[in-house]
């Protein structure tokens, strides 16, 4: 049976999600792809940290190791931060493996660049994770493109300030503890700065800017406003003019290709699409020259669905090889 060698950087909530459902979906992704995918090799920070067992695949904090397997077909990438990771996947790419990554941060910085060098290399990055986690966000604008052209992207993109928004709204929760609860639901992080500031939101926004139009604006024109300056009274008001406030990110093309965009907490009334989406869920309206608008919904983040993301990703990238293999 013909084998992908694959490489897990990072072991993680998402890593391990990766690792968990390769091995739990091994006969659906070998009917689906006509490959076996044997993970060899994960990368983690510290080695000596208590993990879920991995029979048979060498775990490393060295990342040369990672690089000496032979034959190594396709890097998952589930790390924290710009760097490392960006100069990790630069070498994958060079290297000719190719690469799925679920690094919001990294790839807003330097997906521009990846993409780039992998076309130049032949190389196939898979980024779906990275922006509204289980919500098929990247495959469904790829689709488009091919038929119609995106004029506006709004979107839900964090999904703890829509859960703390929703619980300041159903709770009566002050901002405070709506976080305090988020976090002991496992839905924030420790550190929850860039998600209830807009900087995970605005991150989205740019993968997504890049994609949709073909560039980013100058970060900076961007005005990026979080949830924490909402009161519960404010939330309250609100409420009694049956209104709701949702954090939304947003990016339109003009006629003359210029960008403009905005994050921040926005009022919205009973007839907008994102009005009934609550908790941690994500929503994104596309709207398009042919179709009108689309709207997707659903997780934003968690193990599988972030996981099963990456997986979809590979399927993809397998079967893309394979027609390029027969046309050739
Ligand atoms: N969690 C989600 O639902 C979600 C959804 C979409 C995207 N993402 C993105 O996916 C990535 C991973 O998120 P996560 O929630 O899985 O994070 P996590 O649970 O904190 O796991 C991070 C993993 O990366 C490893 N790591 C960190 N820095 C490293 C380095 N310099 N070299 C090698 N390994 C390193 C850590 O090693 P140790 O285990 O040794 O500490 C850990 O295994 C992030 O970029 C995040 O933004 C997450």
């Amino acid at each position: 049976m013909p084998t992908i060698k694959a490489a897990i950087l990072g072991f993680g909530t998402v890593g391990e999600g990766i690792y968990r459902i390769l091995n739990e979906k091994k006969q659906e992704i070998k009917r689906q792809t006509g490959y076996t995918i044997d993970v060899t090799t994960i990368l983690v920070n510290d080695i000596a940290k208590e993990r879920m067992p991995t029979p048979g695949v060498q775990v490393t904090n060295n990342i040369r190791e990672v690089f000496e397997q032979p034959q190594l077909d396709v890097i998952f990438e589930a790390i924290i931060g710009e760097e490392p990771a960006y100069t990790y996947l630069s070498e994958a790419i060079s290297k000719g493996y190719d690469v799925i990554t679920a690094n919001k941060a990294m790839f807003a910085a330097h997906g521009p660049a990846l993409l780039q060098q992998a076309e130049v290399c032949g190389i196939e990055i898979g980024f779906e994770a990275t922006t509204a986690g289980g919500v098929p966000i990247i495959q469904t604008v790829k689709n488009l493109l091919a038929g119609d052209r995106i004029k506006r992207i709004q979107g839900i993109l964090n999904g703890t300030s829509n859960f703390i928004l929703t619980q300041m709204r159903q709770e009566g929760l002050s901002f405070k503890a709506a976080l305090k609860e988020a976090q002991a639901l496992g839905y924030a992080e420790a550190d929850p700065t860039d998600d209830v500031s807009g900087k995970d939101a605005f991150r989205k926004l740019m993968i997504l800017s890049k994609l949709a139009f073909g560039k980013q604006p100058v970060w900076e024109t961007i005005d990026i406003q979080g949830i924490a300056q909402l009161t519960h009274e404010d939330i309250i008001e609100a409420n009694r003019g049956k209104l709701r406030y949702r954090h939304i990110a947003e990016i339109q093309i003009d006629e003359n290709g210029n960008l403009s965009g905005s994050i921040g907490p926005v009022l919205i009334g009973a007839n907008h699409p994102f009005y009934g989406i609550d908790g941690v869920d994500n929503s994104i309206i596309l709207d398009t020259e042919y179709l009108g608008a689309l709207t997707l919904t659903g997780p934003g983040a968690g193990m599988y669905p972030t996981g099963s993301a990456m997986i979809n990703d590979l399927i993809q990238i397998v079967n893309t090889r394979k027609r390029e293999l027969i046309s050739s």
